[in-house]
């Protein structure tokens, strides 16, 4: 019960309260932004197809193997690996692992939302005719700019966090999901009836599956991990809060069908409105006939068309676009910011306010220095994202089925699903815990790191 949700460890008070709030940190920038636009420069849906076969086949099961983790433990990564290691430190390096790449991707991953926040006041200053504000504000490059909408961001993500799980992380999440899947679902309507939109619908669904290769299923898989936040104890957190009562491979799929679903409508409505852009005027290949780069494409093309679109209705799409990217932002931080947070509340016995605002200011004072020198994203992005996040997840499998036992892991879900030995998935499960999850995700990590070289 949420009574003294700030004093305790704290749970989800539902079911529905558990699947939103990791539905949430899995619907995020990397959804919205980052789903589309790859869909666009890789083919169409042969691009879709093959993430949905990495969401299901590789990311659902290193979903449910994180969230047992973590509701057989009760803990944050780092106590959950030592506690299911008789405190062997080694293990436990897993999970710092985890937690560090929390730090770092919530560092970088918070100047990027700070830019949709950044870009609501873009589209209101220039279409109040304030066009130099507009100009000044909309410069990601802006140190000063983005210094300040970090800190904004990271004092809304915090002030969540304070709230506890219950009454803030799932009470957050239980206003934030539904308003963003209306925002989505409204824009996609209106887009879908403009010029151009059937051009991009048709670019969106058609697959090429001539451009399917190393690569495409390199990106696939990659993005497939970033978006249902895997591979460094996000889940495994949140898995510590749920209650023995539920399924957990159940709240898994949920979570992993909200995810590529709402990933799904974001190219509805992204790929349709770069068309529709394209048919205002507004170049959305490069010299060299590629896409422009998926920065560009949503901090420039869109405002563009937005701005062409002109007068009340060019203003209110533009709002409500960056909100959305907004909201989706939010929802994420405040799962990375929890899984440092419960390390120090777990390990360290720090009151949840206190460890909230200290653990909040660090990763701020990284974000102020990616501010003035954003060209540290694409390296945090190499070192934790492309590289970190499947090296955690990697650990985890091979933990989980050489060290813990998947058979251990089983009876763990029979808390919820007592039925669930006779059921296909308990019989195949293993399997993909133990090798093709680790397999794909081996494969993964090294083309990441021959990348490097
Ligand atoms: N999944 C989020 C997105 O798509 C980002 C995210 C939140 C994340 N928490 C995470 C990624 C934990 C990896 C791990 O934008």
């Amino acid at each position: 019960m949420a009574i003294s949700d700030a004093n305790t460890r704290g749970s989800w008070n539902s079911k529905l309260g558990f699947i939103l709030a990791a539905a949430g940190s899995a619907v995020g920038l990397g959804n919205i932004w980052g789903f589309p636009t790859q869909v666009a420069s890789n083919g169409g849906a042969a691009f879709l197809f093959i993430y949905l076969i990495c969401a299901f086949l590789i990311g659902f099961p290193v979903m449910v193997a994180e969230i047992t983790i973590g509701r057989k433990t009760g803990r944050n990564p780092v106590g959950a690996f030592k506690a299911l290691s008789d405190n062997k430190w080694t293990y436990a390096l897993i999970g710092m692992w985890g937690v560090i790449c929390g730090v770092m991707i919530l560092s970088f991953y918070n100047v990027i939302a700070g830019w949709t926040v950044s870009y609501v006041f873009e589209e209101v200053f220039y279409f109040m005719g304030m066009q130099d504000w507009a100009t000044y504000i909309s410069d990601t490059d802006n140190g000063p700019i983005n210094a300040v909408f970090s800190t904004i961001f990271m004092a809304a993500t915090v002030s969540i966090i304070l709230g506890g799980v219950s009454d803030g992380i799932e009470r957050a999440t239980k206003l934030m999901m539904p308003l963003l899947i209306g925002i989505l679902i409204i824009m996609i309507g209106w887009v879908l009836t403009q010029e151009g939109a059937g051009v991009g619908l048709r670019e969106y669904l058609y697959p090429d599956f001539s451009r399917v290769g190393v690569d495409l299923v390199f990106d696939a898989m990659g993005q497939a991990f970033f978006s249902l936040s895997l591979g460094m104890g996000a889940l495994i957190t949140y898995g510590s809060y749920l209650s023995k009562k539920e399924n957990v491979p159940g709240a898994a799929a949920y979570v992993t069908l909200a995810d590529t679903s709402i990933a799904f409508l974001a190219g509805l409505l992204i790929i349709p409105a770069m068309y529709m852009a394209q048919a205002q005027g507004v170049a959305i290949f490069d010299d060299s006939g590629n896409l422009l780069a998926s920065t560009s494409l949503i901090f420039q093309v869109l405002p563009q068309l937005f701005h062409e679109l002109g007068g009340t209705l060019g203003m209110v799409v533009g709002v409500v676009f960056f909100l959305l990217l907004s909201i989706a932002a939010l929802t994420s931080t405040i799962s990375l910011l929890e899984v440092p947070v419960s390390f120090a509340i777990d390990e360290f016995e720090i009151p949840r306010k206190k460890a909230a605002q200290i653990i909040g200011l660090g990763i701020l004072a990284i974000s102020l220095i990616i501010s003035f020198n954003t060209s540290l994203i694409g390296i945090f992005v190499i070192i934790f994202n492309n590289i970190g996040l499947p090296l955690g997840g990697l650990l985890i499998c091979l933990f989980l089925g050489y060290y813990w036992k998947t058979e251990n892991a089983l009876s763990e879900m029979e808390n919820g699903s007592p039925g669930i030995r006779k059921t296909l998935f308990a019989k195949v499960w293993p399997a993909f815990v133990m090798v093709i999850a680790p397999l794909a995700i081996a494969y993964n990590l090294w083309t990441a790191l021959s990348n490097l070289f």
